[in-house]
């Protein structure tokens, strides 16, 4: 979302807010954003609001981990967010644990809340949390992740995640020539059904390149053995998933990949082509990668724009990432949220099934960022200021 249109969402929640609606900070908020002074809209919506506070709605917020900066850029952006509102919002982070996102949900169910925008650790296993707050008549926002296999979602908003891994598998094809390049394949969470959607959008891409002997893979023999497939079913992705996933985790990329460098041959290696699933992973099968004394050359994606990845970029050490700019999925999640606090629907422009039903949902563009384009995708677009990073082209 561009900075305008921010502005525009923001005021209008501010009328909404002075009119009825209170999207207010829980008792006891971790994170309670004071009003910001510089909000103008905010700023003067806050008094009349307060005294709707018992009666309206409030909203609670479950992030998966705190470990990346991918959620940490969510949590700045919520607080932004709800500070321009003169709000703040309980946010609690699950650890990278399901029983612990479980507790969260519980504990924003026992505080009243109305609302609860969740990124589920695991998306299987969130569904008795969504389906606990859907018995306590809590509207469930699924967030960036779908909740799997129940029908409590009430709504998803979510990039498009086909459309991410469609962009990786894009940059390495366009950098391909010749034949035989050795092409290196890596993976999210098979807990995660968007690791699916990026891997799925990627190999759409790649499969025709691997069929026809531009790129040969050098670690997945089940990927290899799908090599002709077009469109694979999630049981044949499951498989080569489970070859070379990474579970989102830094220290699982960086000992897959070294065990990926072991086992390949000098012959292997040279000038590769790695797909990275984000931008956590990709720092550390890049710098692998970058140890080996066979590898002279690596193209390499990533997702998230996160801040080391956009510097590794500037650098030379990561090759691309795709900005997920957070800022609209924040307005989509609180502009979802607003709705169904003054009674109203979300407006839908996709659906996505969890397994059990066709979930009503907002999926965002993304954009490609290189080198190239890093100036004006992430500083003149004012995702970051410049002063965050050294040697910007
Ligand atoms: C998100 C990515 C993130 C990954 C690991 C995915 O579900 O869409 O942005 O990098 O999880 O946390």
């Amino acid at each position: 979302m561009k900075p305008r249109n921010n502005r525009i969402l923001f005021a209008m929640f501010a009328v909404l807010i002075s009119a009825s609606l209170v999207l207010t900070a829980c008792a006891g908020a971790a994170t309670t954003a004071a009003p910001a002074a510089t909000a103008a809209p905010a700023a003067t919506a806050a008094p009349a609001a307060t005294s709707a506070v018992s009666t309206k709605g409030k909203v609670g917020i479950v992030l998966p981990t705190k470990n990346e900066p991918r959620w940490i850029q969510d949590e700045t952006r919520f607080k932004e967010a709800f500070a321009k509102l003169g709000y703040g919002a309980e946010i609690l982070f699950s650890e990278g644990d399901s029983a612990k996102e479980k507790a969260n949900v519980e504990s924003l169910i026992s505080k009243g809340v109305n609302v609860i925008i969740i990124t589920p650790q695991d998306g299987k296993a969130a569904a008795a949390a969504a389906e606990a707050a859907r018995a306590a008549g809590i509207k469930v926002i699924s967030y960036d992740r779908l909740i799997l296999n129940t029908d409590a979602v009430d709504f998803y908003v979510t990039f498009d995640s086909n459309a991410v891994g469609a962009k990786q598998g894009q940059y390495l094809v366009d950098k391909a020539t010749g034949a035989g390049n050795p092409l290196y394949l890596y993976a999210g969470a098979a807990s995660d059904n968007n690791a699916f959607l990026f891997f799925e959008g990627a190999w759409k891409v790649l499969q025709p390149k691997i069929a026809d002997g531009t790129f040969v893979i050098k670690n997945s023999s089940e990927a290899i053995a799908l090599k002709d497939k077009a469109t694979l079913t999630r049981e044949e992705m499951a498989k080569i998933i489970g070859q070379i996933t990474t579970n989102w985790d830094f220290n699982t990329a960086k000992n897959l990949a070294e065990s990926n460098l072991t086992v390949a041959k000098a012959t292997d290696k040279g000038n590769v082509y790695i797909l990275a699933p984000n931008d956590g992973t990709s720092r550390s099968i890049a710098d692998t990668f970058a140890a080996d004394k066979d590898v002279t050359k690596y193209y390499i994606t990533g997702q998230d724009a996160e801040k080391p990845s956009i510097q590794y970029i500037i650098d030379g050490k990561q090759s691309m990432t795709v900005l997920k700019d957070v800022r609209t999925l924040v307005g989509d999640a609180i502009g979802a949220a607003v709705a169904f606090l003054t009674g109203k629907t979300p407006a839908q422009t996709s659906t996505y099934n969890n397994g059990k039903f066709d979930v009503p949902a907002k999926p965002s563009d993304v954009i490609t960022v290189t080198k190239d384009n890093v100036k004006q995708a992430i500083i003149d677009s004012g995702y970051y200021p410049a002063t965050d990073f050294t040697g910007l082209p």
